[in-house]
């Protein structure tokens, strides 16, 4: 039987791991500097979270989660975003009580999703996301958005667009629920079955279907941005205004909806603009979740975050061409001469590696040129050659492979000129 990768996944090869670290490392700092802390949750929770966090009507639940009964009988789901297992580890860890308010957490790990897999939709995909809980002050809307925006250019990305929207709060939903219903109301049948399901259970669903999207009644369909009360009109108008004072260009789609239950006010998307891409064009989705804490069972707290997926980012980088750092080469590569250079070098290899050195050798018995080409593949700094002569003498020949130019020296010299040669190179 021959196995294969199971559909919507992928393998992520030593050559092109260096990239994602590379990314990776980039959140990371990223965040350090906007001080949101690292959180690491399950891979899988309780169904029931999801159900309640994400919401029982979105496409999410209904259709794209990888579900399991454990041999308890409990029902288990791999999770298929971040936010409400952030949420859940929020209330169950009492962190509205911490000190520094608001709690800025963040994460990068794979979430898993039955989706239909192409270009840019995995089944398991890798996201980096924010979540800041505890304040509901648009200007951290605006540093949420701020800091989606500098990972991407900090990172080299071009032809960014930024869609901004609010879906107002409680009462705003609520009008603008109502409006929708009206409006869809007299020719639903015209619908798919889902969206007939959704008029009542959750009208603005309508507006995200993939099926229904050219049907006329789409198009003037009632905007939220004309139902939104004073407050949340307010609300917005203040995250626009500490977006234009951060020279973060937007635009603001009233037909941004998220595919996610548990948003309020402010939702935003960003999209990579040109060619070449193929069909997927958002790269980053996020946005206010006020009603989420309250709802996994903690006491009423306002947050915000995004998430963007690692796949999606490489992607739109290699369309651009933006090169990123490879794997820098070895130190050295140490080639013994003779069995008794041979018997020496495990342990001299074990010497140069705790020096801090990455250094490699032979295990195959290749003759001296095959070990010589090796060393050239490998991208190594030099060559340390040990034979009896050096032996006898305590030293190892050091060949620089770039200049050709070679001495015969101490260990100790050796590795010290070959840390110092790293050093002028800023490795
Ligand atoms: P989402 O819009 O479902 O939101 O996903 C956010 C991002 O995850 C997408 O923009 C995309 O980059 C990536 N993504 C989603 N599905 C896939 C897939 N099948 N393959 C590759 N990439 C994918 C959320 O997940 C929310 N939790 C975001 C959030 C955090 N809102 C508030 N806080």
């Amino acid at each position: 039987m021959n196995f294969r990768i199971p559909r919507g996944t992928q393998d992520i090869l030593p050559e092109n791991s260096p990239m994602w670290r590379y990314v990776e490392q980039k959140a990371h700092d990223l965040c350090r500097r906007y001080n949101y802390k690292e959180i690491r949750t399950p891979i899988f929770e309780q169904t029931e979270l999801f159900a309640r966090g994400v919401g029982d009507t979105t496409d999410i639940v209904q259709k794209e989660m990888y579900t399991f009964e454990d041999r308890g009988g409990r029902s288990l789901t791999l999770r298929p975003e971040g936010t409400a297992s952030t949420v859940r580890s929020y209330v169950e860890n009492k962190m509205h009580g911490w000190a520094d308010q608001p709690v800025k957490l963040y994460y990068v790990g794979p979430m898993f999703r039955y989706e239909r897999p192409q270009s840019g939709r995995m089944r398991q995909f890798v996201q980096f996301g924010v979540e800041a809980m505890g304040s509901d002050d648009p200007a951290i809307d605006a540093e949420v958005i701020g800091l989606a925006m500098d990972f991407y250019r900090e990172l080299g990305l071009k032809g960014l667009k930024l869609v901004i929207n609010s879906l107002g709060d409680k009462e705003s939903r609520n009008s603008h629920r109502n409006a929708l219903i009206n409006h869809f109301k007299p020719r639903i049948t015209e619908f798919c079955p889902d969206c007939q399901q959704r008029l009542e259970q959750n009208p603005l669903r309508i507006l995200d279907c993939k099926k229904d999207r050219d049907h006329e009644l789409m198009e003037n369909a009632p905007s939220i941005l004309s139902y939104l009360n004073e407050e949340s009109k307010k609300y917005f108008d203040r995250v626009q205004s500490y977006l234009g004072a951060m020279n973060i260009d937007f635009e603001v789609d009233p037909g941004l909806v998220r595919g996610l239950d548990y948003y309020n006010n402010t939702a935003f998307e960003i999209m990579i603009d040109g060619a070449g891409f193929g069909a997927i064009t958002t790269l980053t989705g996020g946005g206010r979740y006020n009603g989420l804490v309250e709802e996994i069972g903690g006491p009423q707290t306002p947050g915000i975050g995004f998430a963007l997926s690692l796949e999606r980012l490489l992607m739109a980088l290699e369309t651009q061409g933006v090169e990123l750092p490879t794997e820098t080469g070895l130190d050295a590569y140490l080639i013994a001469i003779g069995e008794e250079a041979k018997s020496k070098a495990p342990s001299l290899l074990h010497t140069l590696r705790q020096s801090g050195l990455a250094v490699d050798a032979d295990y195959l018995n290749k003759k001296m040129k095959a070990q010589f080409k090796a060393a050239d593949r490998q991208g190594a700094a030099y060559t340390l050659i040990l034979g009896d002569d050096e032996i006898a003498a305590g030293t190892i020949v050091v060949k620089n492979l770039n200049s050709g130019e070679q001495v015969n020296v101490s260990i100790e010299e050796a590795i010290q000129m070959i840390i110092e040669n790293r050093q002028r190179k800023g490795a």
